[in-house]
């Protein structure tokens, strides 16, 4: 596999679909999980320009920074706080159309105005996030949901 996104697809369905294998082919024999969350992270980035998207892994107690794209953020975030830890708690995704509707939202940008974050979980236990900001309301939607949890049960997987 060559280390190039293709991208293509008119709708955000098509783009999901088109890019999904091309990171499935791109982290599938890479043992290396920081590097193939790295890779992920870039992918999603050049494939809807998303404002940030990364990860934030949970080190004992604390979602911690992991790999990304976009402005610098927050480092540490506690379980239950912000929606990160909120997703962390509930062991569920969360779509959050406008982020100042969102009780406890940490805002890492006062850019990001939505955000969705999908949980990575292994053997019923959270190991991480998967977290996607959007410098517009009303960015992301079910169809997110639903790529991005296939691509964090793909990326547990790997782990
Ligand atoms: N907004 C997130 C914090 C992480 S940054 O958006 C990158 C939250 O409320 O958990």
């Amino acid at each position: 596999m060559s280390e190039q996104i293709i991208i293509s697809g008119e709708t955000k369905q098509a783009k999901y679909e088109a890019l999904l294998p091309q990171i499935f082919a791109l982290t599938e024999s890479e043992s290396s999980w920081i590097a193939n969350l790295a890779n992920t992270s870039a992918a999603l980035k050049e494939t809807f320009g998303f404002f940030w998207v990364g990860f934030y892994l949970v080190e004992t107690e604390v979602l911690v920074l992991g790999p990304f794209q976009g402005p610098v953020a927050c480092t540490r975030i506690s379980f239950g706080k912000g929606v990160c830890g909120a997703s962390w708690e509930q062991k569920n995704a969360i779509l959050v159309p406008d982020v100042e509707a969102f009780p406890g939202h940490i805002a890492c940008s006062s850019l990001s105005k939505s955000e969705v974050v999908v949980p990575l979980l292994k053997a019923g236990e959270v190991i991480g996030v998967l977290d996607v900001d959007g410098d517009k309301l009303n960015d992301f939607d079910e169809v997110d949901v639903k790529f991005l949890t296939q691509l964090c049960t793909w990326l547990v997987s790997l782990h």
